[in-house]
């Protein structure tokens, strides 16, 4: 037992001042000077003398690599640096256009974000403190709406893409069916309050509304769209109000006027005809909203 204690003894009195002893070929009498600075590092160990195989490590503050160094003969052995450029950094919800390129100082980056998402205002630029600033990508947001006649019923400072609004209008007034989300263009629908009545329905483009047109409507009427004489309809020619909005009104489409071997020909909005072109070669037409897809030669 007291063997024992002596052993510790000793061990402990030597780790402090036994290094020449325990450690054979280290040569004492010859020391370096201060270890060379290194740009843009830390130094992670340094021992207590600069003697022969003592070595120093440094950590690169913007690469995390490590470098060292050792004493030999009185002379620091290497001369490292740390790279002189940064590395693309992860970016959370979005990504780099060069996700493998090595910028410089100087150099700015250019990267996306993901849908929903945007970017920050300033490119990154890579600086000896590495990325400033750094990429981010944020999730777009709707604004809490200011609601006339009505009030919000889960009030939050800002709402994030895709959440809801839940709303309620005052008596008597009418408010959307569908509870409103958050959407990259803003709320949808628009949280509103009224009495349900649409105003003028929406004009068209070479149409007309078949029926006679009213200064107001009540709250579920339908109009009836129609289009020119060889204009083509797409989309619903029915349109309703709903909640003081009309829904999406339908699209008359062109027709396209050529003229083959001296005669006035008319294609409507997707018709097609096949001709013989000059070079002989048959070719099939196509009207496409008042363009032909496919020309003779
Ligand atoms: C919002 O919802 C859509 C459809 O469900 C989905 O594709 C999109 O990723 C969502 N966006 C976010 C930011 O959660």
């Amino acid at each position: 037992m007291r063997n024992i204690f002596t052993s510790l003894l000793i061990l402990a009195f030597c780790t402090r001042y036994c290094t020449s002893v325990t450690s054979p070929g280290k040569d004492e009498t010859i020391a370096c000077p201060q270890p060379p600075h290194v740009e843009n590092t830390v130094i992670t160990i340094k021992p207590k003398l600069f003697v022969d195989k003592d070595k120093v490590e440094y950590k690169c503050i913007f690469t995390g690599d490590t470098l060292s160094n050792t004493c030999e003969k009185g002379k620091w052995k290497n001369n490292y640096q740390c790279s002189k450029f940064c590395l693309v950094p992860k970016i959370f919800d979005g990504f780099p256009q060069q996700p493998s390129k090595k910028y410089i100082y100087g150099e700015k980056m250019e990267y996306e974000c993901n849908k929903d998402y945007k970017r920050s205002d300033v490119a990154p630029e890579c600086t000896r403190q590495g990325w400033k600033p750094m990429p981010q990508c944020t999730i777009l947001t709707c604004e809490v709406p200011h609601i006339k006649d009505g009030r919000i019923s889960n009030p939050v400072k800002e709402y994030n893409v895709n959440k809801t609004l839940q709303y309620s209008c005052n008596d008597n007034l009418k408010r959307s069916q569908t509870d409103p989300v958050c959407t990259a263009e803003g709320w949808k629908p628009e949280p509103v309050c009224n009495d349900g009545r649409c105003s003028l329905p929406p004009k068209i483009d070479n149409g007309d509304i078949k029926d006679r047109v009213n200064s107001w409507y009540n709250d579920g009427a339908e109009v009836t769209y129609q289009c020119k004489e060889d204009y083509v309809m797409e989309g619903d020619s029915v349109v309703k109000c709903s909640v003081g909005d009309w829904s999406k009104p339908p699209q008359c489409m062109k027709p396209c006027l050529l003229t083959v071997q001296d005669k006035q020909i008319t294609l409507k909005h997707k018709e097609d005809l096949k001709i013989q072109c000059p070079d002989k070669k048959r070719t099939r037409l196509i009207c496409k909203n008042g363009e032909l897809l496919n020309k003779c030669p």
